[in-house]
């Protein structure tokens, strides 16, 4: 693993993936040939029109996708050559995923719902319920943890996919529009815990958005376009802020 500098280096290094979809007439390349990767300590976000390939390489990345060509290595793990048991049990030990479509169970409980990564990790029912309840109140739902997700607007359950990716304090997390569905406010709250997270040495966070309003959260953007990274910049540190929508 490359070093850059002692506080920040690469967990996530995706080379030359390839990746399509159908057969014969039918198929259609969505990642051609990407390369990219993700260095702790930092928020890397990647942007790019819809149906580019954003949503299939964030699932190569977290290995629920197979690739057909290329490597993955995610913290020294080379993604295709581990077994499926064990890529499952590395998954849900190293890696917090906000999905697009949020993916809550609707018969469990918020709480039940933000628990999940825990008890997969053997934690007691009590303990995680405990957890899951504290990180509801990280993201303003601390009150309405014995609610089930139906019950919830959009962005509620957004941020209740947001606890359920954070509360184990995986090393990498990767979110696929995590911002999309949340109003300015809530939008800033996350934005802090995912700042957070990546502030610390030794854990990352990707992040595919269209919402410019967090854009300067970002410590690189890299720009995806019809299966391919076409450019990729890092940001300088300014001061993260979350650009309110009609803010002058
Ligand atoms: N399981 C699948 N089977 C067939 N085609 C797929 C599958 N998953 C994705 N695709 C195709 O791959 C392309 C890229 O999809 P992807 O979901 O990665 O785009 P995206 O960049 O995330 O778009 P959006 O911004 O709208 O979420 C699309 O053309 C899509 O139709
Ligand atoms: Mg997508």
């Amino acid at each position: 693993m490359l070093d850059l500098t002692p506080s920040s280096r690469i967990v996530v290094d995706v080379r030359n993936v390839q990746k399509g979809f159908g057969e014969g007439a039918n198929r259609v390349a969505v990642l051609k040939n990407v390369s990219i990767e993700a260095r702790t300590g930092e928020i890397m976000m990647l942007v790019g029109p819809s149906g580019c390939g954003k949503t299939t390489l964030l699932s190569a990345i977290a290995g629920t996708l197979q690739i057909e060509s290329g490597t993955i290595n995610v913290f020294g793990n080379e993604l295709e050559k581990m077994s499926g048991s064990a890529l499952t049990r590395f998954r849900a030990a190293n890696i917090g995923f906000i999905f697009q479509q949020f993916n809550l169970i609707p018969t469990l409980t918020l709480a039940e719902n933000v628990g999940v990564p825990l008890l997969i990790q053997g934690i007691s029912s009590s303990k995680a319920l405990k957890r899951s309840r504290e990180m509801l109140d990280k993201v303003g739902l601390g009150e309405r943890w014995s609610e089930r997700p139906n019950k919830l607007s959009g962005g509620q359950q957004q941020r209740v996919a947001i606890a359920r990716a954070l509360v184990h304090e995986p090393p990498l997390v990767i979110c696929d529009e995590p911002t999309a569905a949340l109003d300015a406010q809530n939008g800033e709250i996350v934005l802090d815990l995912f700042r957070q997270v990546a502030r610390s040495p030794e854990r990352a966070v990707i992040i595919v958005t269209h919402d410019s309003r967090i854009f300067s959260y970002a410590d690189r953007i890299a720009r995806m376009d019809d299966g391919e990274i076409v450019d990729v910049k890092e940001q300088t540190s300014q001061q993260p802020q979350f650009v309110h929508e009609h803010a002058h």
